[in-house]
């Protein structure tokens, strides 16, 4: 078969085959069952793209690339081996700065063998067409954004930048407005002049977008550095559409459009879970707090009553409902084990035993599913907020296992709180609430739980395995 005949019909079919992959593989995503099929369609859909990218450029050394996939490889296969469950968000944080910064590379590429290299005294517009033009700039921006600004999220979610508070610079509105209009000017300025004098001008640009990433992130902290991520997601996405642009591959075009609406998507979702909208996200601040305090209350706990697994299996013996609540803590322990035998155990007793899932619970979204979904725990015993909520008025007993913001009345009840307005698991309202975590410390938005103070609360303090393992033992013997 000649170059011709695979470019014109070999090639769009398997770009074709590629794109439907990826569609039906983000379909599958959607759900904790489908899942990982999904993520091999999807996947399978990105060689079939590389295969047809390969065949669509024809002679290509393929030594390096050969090279360049297996190092790849590598990286990504020990990547994906080492990391924990509880730090997936940093590591999508690492591949978004990843994409952003390749899209940005290839436009930046594109733009001097074409252009600067081939023809140094003609105009950048003139020489790779307006449009071809304009995409190079953007993806340069949107790229240099994501990759600093992903970096920067990378080091606030592992704490190492100011403990992953806000970083609120006077008069930074106006910085970062001047940056952006300036930014815009830069990539104008390059898409007008010629080759050689664009060079500065391209410099200034992706300068201008590095610092950019740098100062739209900072001010962000707290709980909103996962949407951040996910914001980053999709401006990766776009990066990438971008760049599909500017090298003319369609199926690269759809895979950074599909990347860009589902992390917007995404985002929006997680907005409106925390009853925060995106501009409110995006200007940042959330998260600073006056010594941790919830809204105008002291963060000091003043009447808390603990107690032990022995004494918690014994109301747990008589109760008739139980509804789990899991947080980031029980992905910490990894305590999903330990949780399903405990459940097994109480439902062979008779008890009605369900969970209670928070859109936001954990530090990812469907954190908790798949935390369960581990240790097999059936998915019809996951409910969501809006089923379960009205279910704990009539519930014995309520076992919140390293949850705490996601049950903290303060939403609810302080206006003055900085998650007030964030729907909240109502476990306050059932029986008994037990709470095991390791002590009084706050969780992420890092404010007081008055629900620990409540007269129907006890604490279990420890780590949420062994308190697991401490019940197990307990209702074993009863
Ligand atoms: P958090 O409010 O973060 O609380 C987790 C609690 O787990 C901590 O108070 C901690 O207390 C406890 N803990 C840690 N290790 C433990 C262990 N080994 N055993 C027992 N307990 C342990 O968790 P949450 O209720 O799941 O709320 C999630 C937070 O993340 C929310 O603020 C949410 O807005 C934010 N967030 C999540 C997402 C997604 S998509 N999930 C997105 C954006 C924001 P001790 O240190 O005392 O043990």
């Amino acid at each position: 078969m000649n170059q011709e005949v695979i470019q014109s019909t070999v090639v769009p079919v398997i770009y074709l085959l590629s794109t439907v992959l990826f569609i039906f593989g983000i379909k599958q995503l959607s759900k904790v069952r489908t899942a990982r099929r999904g993520n091999a369609l999807a996947a399978v859909g990105m060689l079939l793209a590389i295969i047809g990218a390969l065949l669509e450029l024809g002679v290509v050394d393929y030594r390096w690339i050969a090279g360049g996939m297996a190092i790849g490889t590598v990286i990504g296969l020990l990547f994906a081996i080492r990391v924990q469950m509880t730090s997936m968000p940093e590591m999508v944080a690492l591949f978004n700065g990843f994409g952003g910064i390749a899209s940005a590379l290839v436009a930046a590429s594109v733009y001097w063998a074409l252009v600067v290299q081939r023809s140094p005294a003609g105009k950048v517009y003139e020489v790779l067409g307006t449009d071809e033009a304009i995409t190079v700039m953007l993806s340069i921006l949107i790229g240099g954004i994501t990759f600093t600004g992903s970096l920067i999220a990378l080091f606030k979610l592992q704490g190492k930048l100011k403990k992953g508070q806000p970083i609120l610079l006077p008069a930074r509105h106006y910085i970062t407005f001047v940056l952006l209009v300036g930014s815009f000017a830069f990539g104008g300025l390059a898409v007008a002049a010629t080759a050689s004098d664009s060079v500065v001008w391209i410099l200034a640009l992706g300068a201008g977008s590095l610092i950019l990433g740098v100062l739209l992130t900072i001010p962000i902290g707290g709980a909103d550095m996962p949407v951040v991520v996910s914001l980053l997601n999709s401006y990766s996405g776009i990066a990438a559409s971008m760049a599909g642009f500017v090298i003319g591959n369609p199926v690269l075009i759809i895979a950074g459009a599909l990347v860009g609406a589902a992390g917007l998507i995404l985002t929006q979702i997680m907005c409106v879970a925390m009853n925060r909208s995106l501009l409110n996200v995006l200007v940042g601040g959330f998260g600073v707090t006056d010594g941790g305090g919830g809204g105008g209350g002291s963060d000091e706990y003043t009447s808390v009553t603990s107690c032990g697994p022995e004494e918690a299996a014994m109301i747990l013996e008589n109760a008739e409902s139980l509804i789990i609540i899991p947080g980031y803590g029980l992905a910490v322990a990894q305590a999903q084990h330990a949780v399903r035998e405990l459940a097994d155990m109480l439902k062979a007793r008779g008890t009605k035993v369900t969970y209670g899932i928070h859109p936001v619970a954990g530090r990812m979204p469907g954190h908790m599913n798949v935390l369960l979904a581990e240790a097999d725990v059936p998915y019809e015993e996951l409910l969501e907020m809006d089923v379960i909520n009205p279910e704990f008025k009539n519930t014995d007993v309520v076992l919140i296992l390293g949850a705490n913001d996601v049950v903290n009345p303060a939403a609810t009840k302080d206006p003055t709180s900085p998650i007030a307005g964030m729907p909240i698991l109502n476990a306050h309202e059932a029986r008994s609430v037990f709470v095991v975590k390791r002590s009084l410390s706050p969780g992420y938005a890092g404010i007081k739980n008055e629900l620990f103070e409540y007269d129907n609360t006890m604490m279990i303090f420890g780590d949420a395995k062994k308190v697991l393992q401490g019940l197990i033992g307990e209702v074993k013997d009863l």
